[in-house]
């Protein structure tokens, strides 16, 4: 299924198949996100989580899921690297891949709210690597989320 969308990947991103990371630029970021989910703050699930995102300029910004007590107030690892690119870059920064990682072996694609909060600065056809059931996958953000919430006022 998401196979067919690989025609809409970037040229500079080789697509990639499960658990068959042939692009350096996405294994590497794949990494990054593992590294990033060892300074996981999830002492209620367990689920240790980690983003890598990589910006048009080249540089790459990871996060955490960073849980609480209250367990609503929870960030996830894809808006917590979000918050940092933008708290370090400023709002103008295009991310042009995504990659999540997890220490759990278990599958975890960005959950909704972190796909609506990326729609707004990631570029529709950056791909998006993730644990799934059987693997790696990858896929094209606009896949991910075809139709986010927009707030067109008259
Ligand atoms: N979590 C993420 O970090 N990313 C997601 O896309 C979904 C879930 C985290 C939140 C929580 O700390 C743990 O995983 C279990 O839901």
């Amino acid at each position: 299924m998401y196979m067919r969308n690989r025609n809409v990947l970037p040229s500079k991103f080789m697509p990639i198949l499960k658990a068959n990371l042939a692009d350096p630029i996405l294994e590497a970021l794949l990494e990054q996100a593992h590294q990033a989910a060892l300074n996981s703050y999830s002492p209620y699930s367990g689920f240790r989580v980690g983003a890598a995102l990589r910006l048009t300029s080249g540089h790459v910004v990871t996060g955490t899921n960073v849980e609480n007590v209250s367990y609503g107030l929870t960030i996830c690892a894809e808006r917590s690297a979000l918050v940092a690119a933008v708290s370090e870059f400023g709002p103008e920064i295009r991310i042009e891949a995504v990659a999540v990682a997890n220490l759990n072996n278990a599958a975890s694609p960005p959950c909704g709210a972190c796909r609506q909060m990326l729609a707004e600065f990631v570029l529709p056809e950056a791909p998006v690597v993730f644990p799934a059931a059987d693997g790696a996958r990858t896929m094209p953000f606009s896949a991910m989320l075809p139709m986010a919430f927009e707030m067109k006022l008259k």
